[in-house]
């Protein structure tokens, strides 16, 4: 039998009404109504405080957006997850991120087997790598200690490390740095080979399938061009190796097995960073930092476990999502950190949101009638106000937005810092309250200006306000407070798709783009006019072969 569509249940239902109800309300209004409300839309996890009292709510949108959740089977869905139940039902998977940083070692079991035994002896193995690397034990085949980490993967077999690494930057090991290759355009592990040297460099080939073309296209021009100094291939084995699922690619890409650190089917790309994908953060930070990230990651997951759904911060920033994107429509969200380490925050988090729920059909295979994922995006403060802030500020589309801010500076310099926390403490504020009619008025009346020219600008001075922000702060950058944070967003995420009734979990949307290039690479190399594809591709190929004379 068809499920009732999400918006046909009664919780959604109350929404819509209740949403009628609120007719044109401004927050500016709801703050000055109620002196108490920061205290009651905000809440302090461990040490990150969540301030989402700049939200178009009142206590009773968040009353019946958690009725929703409650009616939608959430609290089954998160202890289904954290059974190890295969709720990514398209590739009959568990979704078991949660048990790669469980450390409480409560047994978590797939198919009757506990997990955690594989997982610690994993994370042994990392670390024992790790102190050979920083001792000096494992040197490269020219006897010269390993001075640079080459991380070769892309997606979820990139972006967590390369974030991760970029952010905790203030804890790195020193002797040692890392440097993150991607892009299948030679472009990026040219100018890498140019800053490393054969005999000092570890190349860590990241990939849970092993068979990713960007990452094998890179990783045998690695390999050339490091056979090219080295004296043999035994050479490899000294600075070569794989994090993979795929034990038979491993081998057969020549890598000694001895040096394949794994990890499992049930560990989404996305949602890999806490695996042996994050030996490059382990290599680059020692294995306690990342040991306490996944501390920070496992003090979320338990939060979000137990907390009561009107004090756990995923599901409360989940379902302030979906009031956003469902009811007020937004299409677009923002990720705003203010703190450069956190540069790659809003390209880790496109890919963990969009990847997950950047989808339209539901668990069952119906065709949503609802939006779900929303555009991420984002650059660190203060540089995006100085690009795109106008447009969250004055433009049509409704942007809502997450403002992050450690309170103490890894590098405090002088008045930097409560330079900067003035500047995200004043955009929330502008984005609330905006500028009404009879400010601007005032304001220019003491400019000295024209009648004309006064009642000309008012109009283009207005700020209508009334736009929705969350705002989290924290003591400082630590790997624990990292954790936390990517685990919070992760389970935003996972709360979300139950929501949406959608597989937060699977990709295929990727696949399509994947096949029609493996069918055109030949047809770029053979000679001759192309005249398979629509006229635009043929026209694209055929232009492209002309000029290469192909
Ligand atoms: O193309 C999408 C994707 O499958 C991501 O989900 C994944 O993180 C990335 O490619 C890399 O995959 P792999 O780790 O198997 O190389």
């Amino acid at each position: 039998m068809r499920k009732l569509s999400l918006v046909h249940t009664p919780a959604w239902t109350a929404l819509l009404q209740h949403h009628g109800r609120m007719g044109k309300q401004h927050m500016r209004d709801l703050f000055a109504a109620d002196p108490q409300r920061f205290n009651k839309f905000s809440l302090i996890f461990k040490n990150i405080l969540f301030d989402y009292s700049k939200n178009l709510i009142t206590e009773e949108t968040l009353k019946l957006l958690l009725d929703l959740a409650r009616e939608q089977g959430l609290e089954q869905w998160i202890k289904r997850m954290f059974a190890g139940e295969p709720i990514n039902n398209t590739e009959n998977r568990p979704v078991l991120h949660i048990a790669l940083r469980n450390r409480s070692n409560r047994p978590i079991r797939v198919a009757g087997q506990d997990v955690m035994s594989q997982v610690n002896g994993v994370l042994r193995r990392m670390g024992a790598f790790c102190d050979a690397v920083h001792s000096g034990q494992w040197r490269g085949f020219s006897g010269e200690r390993i001075t640079d980490i080459v991380n070769i993967g892309i997606g979820g077999s990139d972006l967590g490390p390369a974030m991760v690494t970029a952010a905790l930057r203030p804890y790195a090991k020193p002797g040692i740095r890392v440097h993150f290759v991607s892009n299948v355009d030679g472009t990026q592990l040219a100018e890498t080979l140019k800053v490393i040297r054969p005999e000092t460099v570890l190349f860590v080939i990241s990939s849970k399938t092993f068979t990713t073309q960007e990452t094998l296209t890179n990783a045998h021009s690695a390999r050339e061009w490091f056979l090219r100094t080295a004296s043999s291939e035994k050479a490899i084995a000294k600075h070569f190796v794989a994090v993979s699922t795929n034990q038979a690619e491993v081998e057969k890409f020549g890598i000694d097995l001895h040096n394949m650190f794994e990890f499992w089917d049930w560990v989404g790309g996305r949602y890999s960073l806490w695996s042996a994908i994050g030996l490059s953060i382990a290599l680059f930070l020692g294995m306690d930092s990342f040991e306490e990230l996944l501390e920070g990651a496992h003090g979320m997951d338990e939060h979000f476990r137990e907390a009561p759904f009107e004090q756990n911060m995923p599901v409360i920033a989940a379902m302030l999502g979906i009031w956003n994107i469902n009811f007020l429509g937004a299409q677009s969200h923002a990720i705003l950190p203010y703190d450069q380490y956190l540069e790659r925050f809003p390209a880790y988090l496109q890919q963990l949101e969009m990847e997950s729920n950047g989808k339209s059909v539901t668990r069952g295979g119906e065709s949503v009638d609802y939006a779900t994922g929303n555009v991420i995006w984002g650059e660190p403060g203060t540089n995006g106000q100085h690009a795109f802030f106008q447009l969250l500020h004055q433009g049509t589309p409704l942007v809502t937005a997450d403002f992050l801010a450690p309170i103490e500076s890894h590098n405090p310099l002088g008045e930097h810092h409560r330079i900067l926390l003035s500047n995200f403490f004043a955009q929330t504020e502008a984005l609330m309250k905006g500028k009404t009619e009879a400010e601007v008025r005032a304001e220019l009346e003491g400019a000295n200006l024209s009648q004309e020219r006064l009642e000309q600008l008012i109009p283009h001075k207005l700020f209508e306000g009334n736009r929705p922000s969350n705002s989290f702060l924290f003591p400082k950058l630590t790997p624990w407070t990292l954790g936390a944070l990517i685990a919070f967003y992760e389970h935003k995420v996972f709360v979300q798709g139950v929501l949406w009734d959608i597989n937060s979990f699977d990709q295929w949307g990727v696949e399509l783009g994947k096949q029609l290039a493996k069918t055109i690479l030949p047809e770029l190399q053979a000679s001759g006019e192309v005249s398979s594809h629509d006229s635009s591709t043929n026209g694209l190929m055929n232009y492209y072969k002309r000029i290469k004379r192909i």
